[in-house]
């Protein structure tokens, strides 16, 4: 039998609820059909955005969205999506589409506004000025009667939004410029100096960090501008092949499940070694990482536009967003934020849509499943499991405690398996279940083919639990 033993920790850190983030980029139909249809819209929606997209968002509680990029945001003018005359643009990193600009600021808060979430705005440095950042702050966060503060006021908002999270470019090291850590790090803390404080929003700064496996990148950072920052971007998708043919979706063997799984879990390593070189610069944890891109990464759906990226979404992807989030858990101490890409209709999505229609993939009931880990105390979580297949254990676990509840949630990545559970002194526990076969997915047709059910197959003992987890299952237990 497996077993799985929790307790608590010494200083133990609260899991964020920003690891529960999402992204939302001008790319394909994320923005545009997926989230933003226009008032006047046949498909039903409060100021143009669409209502059975918030409604799924405020059901997982999606803590935190970050915008309007990605690669996107260092060619985003802001200026271009406020008022009434939005200025065209092409779209030149996304299939090559004009971008009319429909969806600006204004919207983008309304979207946070509607969801009830934080938002985080993503500032462009690639091809952007310091000036153009410096006014958007103020844009957003200045109450002074000051022009740029005027203009926001003749676009029908008096208020400040108050906006906390800004990302200082977007993966710099690429698409964001081709800049060396070097150049990059001094370019940030002329930035940052300039994303200023308002009132008492104190602006939470988030630089540029590693594509994940550059670690010479985040040394640099950490050496010459850590005094600056509040946070360090990581990002990692999971690739199963090759970036060249990453596989498709929905086509794959029980080898390249695990492959993909095996892709999946090497975030670990990456937290770790990124994590160790910050704390070198910052024992105290003061900064956060920030994994503001994470998700799996397909080959396109045949048929549609490849600068698009929609890709069907499977229990495997559901497998990859439970470990990862498991992950990102038991990191808590450094990892203070994750964003999966991206929302809906791109990468590893949310919802998907078609016209007025809307399915929820396997990876949002993920969302669904862990929504107990928000804000609770991490719980240490060891785990003693036998079955090891392709070299990964078969089980990926993560615990938390909120006032004297208790959520653990395991991902049974292969066959069927009881475990044995200590450390947890309950009296009650309820359960909820995902599971199917890891090609298993929705439709619009069949929308609830892979939806979670409640988990019975939990007995509380005296000083133990027992869980019988059926093979390729998420179970997410709450124990009181
Ligand atoms: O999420 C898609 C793209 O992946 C983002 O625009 C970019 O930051 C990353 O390379």
């Amino acid at each position: 039998m497996d077993r799985i033993t929790i307790g608590r920790m010494e200083n133990a850190p609260v899991i964020d609820r920003n690891i529960y983030g999402h992204f939302a980029e001008h790319l394909g139909h994320c923005i545009y059909e997926g989230i933003f249809v226009g008032k006047d819209s046949r498909i039903p929606n409060v100021n143009g955005i669409r209502s059975d997209v918030v409604e799924a968002m405020k059901r997982i509680n999606l803590p935190i969205l970050r915008w309007p990029g990605g690669c996107f945001a260092d060619e985003y003018h802001w200026r271009d999506g406020i008022g009434q005359q939005r200025r065209r643009m092409v779209n030149t990193n996304w299939g090559g589409i004009v971008e009319d600009n429909t969806f600006g600021t204004h919207e983008f808060m309304e979207l946070c506004r509607q969801v009830g979430c934080t938002p985080y705005v993503n500032v462009n440095v690639g091809s952007g000025t310091v000036r153009e950042m410096a006014e958007w702050v103020e844009y957003m966060n200045s109450d002074g009667d000051s022009t740029t503060v005027r203009e926001r006021w003749d676009n029908g908002r008096k208020e400040p939004f108050n906006v906390r999270f800004w990302g200082i470019g977007n993966e710099n090291w690429g698409g964001g410029g081709n800049m060396r850590p070097e150049y990059y790090s001094d370019v940030y803390r002329q930035f940052q100096t300039f994303c200023r404080t308002y009132g008492d929003n104190v602006p939470y700064r988030i630089a540029c960090g590693s594509d994940g496996e550059d670690l010479e990148w985040t040394e640099v950072m950490m050496r010459t501008a850590a005094k600056f920052m509040d946070g360090l971007s990581l990002h990692y998708y999971t690739v199963t092949k090759t970036w060249e043919d990453k596989g498709s979706a929905t086509e794959f063997d029980d080898e390249l499940y695990l492959q993909t799984l095996k892709k999946a879990l090497r975030i670990d390593e990456l937290i770790t070694n990124h994590g160790a070189i910050m704390d070198r610069f910052d024992p105290e944890r003061r900064i956060g990482m920030i994994v503001d891109e994470w998700g799996c990464w397909h080959n396109v759906e045949p048929g549609t536009n490849p600068g698009f990226l929609y890709q069907q979404n499977t229990m495997r992807d559901a497998m990859v967003a439970a470990l990862s989030l498991n992950i990102f858990n038991r990191h808590s101490e450094r990892v203070r934020m994750a964003n999966i890409a991206q929302a809906v209709n791109v990468l590893q999505s949310i919802a998907l849509t078609d016209g007025d229609k809307m399915l929820l993939t396997p990876t949002y009931h993920v969302f669904d499943l862990y929504q107990g880990h928000m804000d609770a105390e991490l719980l240490q979580c060891m785990v003693e499991c036998k079955s090891l297949k392709n070299g990964i254990g078969q089980l990926s676990v993560s615990a938390s405690r909120k006032a004297e509840a208790i959520t653990l949630t395991i991902a049974n990545f292969t066959d069927e398996t009881t475990v044995r559970i200590d450390g947890v002194n309950a009296k009650r526990v309820s359960g909820r279940i995902l599971k199917g076969s890891p090609r298993a997915y929705n439709t619009f047709d069949e929308p609830n083919f892979v939806c979670p059910d409640s988990f019975g197959e939990v007995k509380l003992f005296d000083d133990y639990v027992e869980a019988k987890l059926p093979a390729n299952s998420i179970v997410a237990l709450s124990f009181n």
